[in-house]
């Protein structure tokens, strides 16, 4: 076994530990000494980022000793995916919620070997909620087994990302495709956590979820909780992503995956003019 249940417990208290910390942050916007900015627009990084991670990858090394990771506050370019144990790591996705207080972020961490997913984890610590799967043993919250909806598109809810850090590229396209969207489906959600908008289409709570460009810690720990749930997340061409590059991700309920793929390819085709 690459991974065994002892290893997983513990990993799930660590998850736990880093959620504590989240909780324990407050009126970030007021301490800008906790705050600084990266790449891109509005691309913020704060102290509780580096320090989730930290612990992440610290407390990871002492449960799986040798592992390598991926983790989006650092630098990755010396890591090859294909060889080993890996962890992709987003210590807080939904940095910006995390920022106003909004109460829509989690740590998303998952366990590969060789480069394929085999156990991953998704906490939202302000809904106590744990999300998780193992390969081939479905998914789960809190304990419970999950799956995805069999909503068809007109009663789908559909969320998305807007890819901020590239709105000056992407914001018009993204746009395009929500409102092609938005006149087929129920409505349109936007919770800016792409880690929370792949476990709620896993659990059934929202259908169809887009965004146009998002980076492996986003969607490599939801990847196999969809899939385990009976979902599906491919590329915008319908390509399972690579886990170690920055993709388009369509994730849906999959009854409706190729019906999206569809309308996502007519919208970019009129888009651009093809
Ligand atoms: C972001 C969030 C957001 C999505 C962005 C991501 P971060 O992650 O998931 O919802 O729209 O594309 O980068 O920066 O908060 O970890
Ligand atoms: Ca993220
Ligand atoms: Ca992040």
């Amino acid at each position: 076994m690459i991974i065994n249940d002892l290893q997983k417990e513990k990993i799930f208290s660590l998850v736990r530990e880093c959620g504590k910390v989240m909780l324990s942050a407050h009126d970030l916007e007021n301490n800008a000494e906790t705050i600084s900015e990266k790449y891109g627009t509005a691309n913020f990084v704060t102290v509780f980022d580096v320090k989730v991670q930290n612990m992440l990858i610290s407390g990871l090394l002492d449960i799986v000793p040798g592992a390598h990771f991926i983790a989006e506050e650092k630098d990755n370019a010396e890591i090859d995916l294909s060889d080993g144990i890996c962890f992709i790591i987003d210590p807080i996705d939904g940095t910006a919620n995390f920022i106003h207080d909004l109460q829509a972020s989690a740590v998303s961490v998952g366990f590969f070997y060789d480069g394929e997913p085999v156990f991953s984890l998704i906490f939202d610590p302000y809904r106590d909620e744990m999300f998780y799967a193992s390969k081939g043993e479905g998914a789960f919250l809190n304990g419970r087994p999950i799956h995805v909806s069999s909503r068809n598109l007109d009663k789908a809810m559909t969320a998305f990302g807007t890819s901020p850090y590239n709105r000056d590229t992407l914001g018009d396209i993204t746009f395009a495709i929500a409102k092609s969207l938005y006149m087929r489906t129920a409505d349109l959600r936007r919770t800016g956590a792409a880690a929370i908008d792949l476990c709620n289409v896993a659990c059934g709570r929202t259908d169809v979820f887009f965004e146009v460009i998002l980076s492996p810690w986003d969607f490599a720990g939801g990847w196999l909780i969809i899939s385990e749930a009976g979902g599906k997340l491919t590329d915008f061409n319908g390509k399972t992503p690579v886990f170690s590059k920055p993709s388009s991700v369509l994730c849906t309920n999959g009854s409706l995956h190729e019906e999206v793929l569809d309308i996502l390819k007519t919208t970019e085709e009129e888009f651009y003019g093809r």
